[in-house]
């Protein structure tokens, strides 16, 4: 009795609102391998179903290229394991890559970002996010004072998108990963984040979700030596984003 009466209280306690005197955020983890989960960062933009939560995983278009598409978490969606590559001053820079490894014996496979010149060819405005053999295109987790870890393209500014999109090696439909740029108005009028983004596509944060990063066997091409130790959340579908922010 004693007991489900302190119980109750406890979750009084719990459920009552938290004061929001200072700015705060989701607590993270530290580590090396990550899953990449989608948060939609505009509701009123989402698909049905939802890709909120949805995992990053890899549909293969021919050796050695992918395309980047999100799957309901699952036993078949387990998700890609990614760890950030790179020496210290390569991460300073803006120069490491996020790889996960695939093939036998496992190989690197960047995340490959086409650039502000370069287009989907079925979907000409859209540019695409492909998981190929190779380091991959500049990407990196945000670090401090960000308060938010997040995968970011540093090609250039904007955001990932997820698009209800036809893959042509399949000739049906699948929840790929495109990236729009936002449009520099000037100082004046910074940048236009949603100035680009898909008619039909919701924007996404993609979020590390922390995991153990996979053991490579003795003949494996890839390497984890220069791993990147970077913010990570232990469930971000679990994150009640009303409860952060300034
Ligand atoms: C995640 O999405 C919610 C809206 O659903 C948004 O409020 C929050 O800022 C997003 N988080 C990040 C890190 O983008
Ligand atoms: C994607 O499009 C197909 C066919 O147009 C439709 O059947 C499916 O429900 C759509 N999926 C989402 C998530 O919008
Ligand atoms: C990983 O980073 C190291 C150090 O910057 C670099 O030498 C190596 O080529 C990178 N691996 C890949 C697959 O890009």
């Amino acid at each position: 009795m004693q007991t489900i009466l302190a119980l109750g209280l406890a979750a009084l306690a719990a459920a009552a609102p938290a004061k929001r005197d200072t700015p705060h955020y989701p607590a993270t983890s530290l580590s090396k391998g990550f899953l990449l989960i989608a948060n939609v960062t505009d509701p009123t933009k989402d698909l049905s179903p939802s890709v909120n939560g949805w995992v990053v995983q890899t549909a293969h278009i021919g050796p050695p290229f992918n395309a980047a598409v999100l799957q309901s978490p699952g036993a078949s969606a387990p998700g890609r394991i990614f760890y950030e590559n790179g020496t210290d001053e390569r991460v300073r820079y803006g120069q490491s890559t996020v790889i996960t490894d695939g093939a036998t014996p496992p190989s690197p496979y960047g995340i490959f970002t086409q650039s502000p010149t370069e287009f989907d060819t079925l979907y000409p405005t859209e540019h695409d996010v492909f998981i190929n053999g190779g380091p991959g295109t500049p990407a990196s987790i945000t670090r401090f004072p960000n308060p938010y870890a997040i995968l970011q393209n540093n090609l250039g500014v904007g955001t990932f998108v997820a698009c209800n999109n036809t893959i042509p090696y399949y000739g049906y439909k699948f929840i790929t990963i495109n990236y729009a740029y936002a449009t520099f108005e000037g100082p004046d009028g910074g940048y236009q984040y949603n100035a680009n983004i898909p008619e039909g596509c919701a924007p996404i944060a993609l979020l590390p979700q922390c995991t153990t990063l996979n053991e490579l066997p003795p003949d494996a091409y890839a390497s984890h030596e220069f791993a990147v130790t970077e913010r990570c959340y232990d469930d971000v579908a679990g994150i009640d984003w009303s409860q952060y922010g300034p």
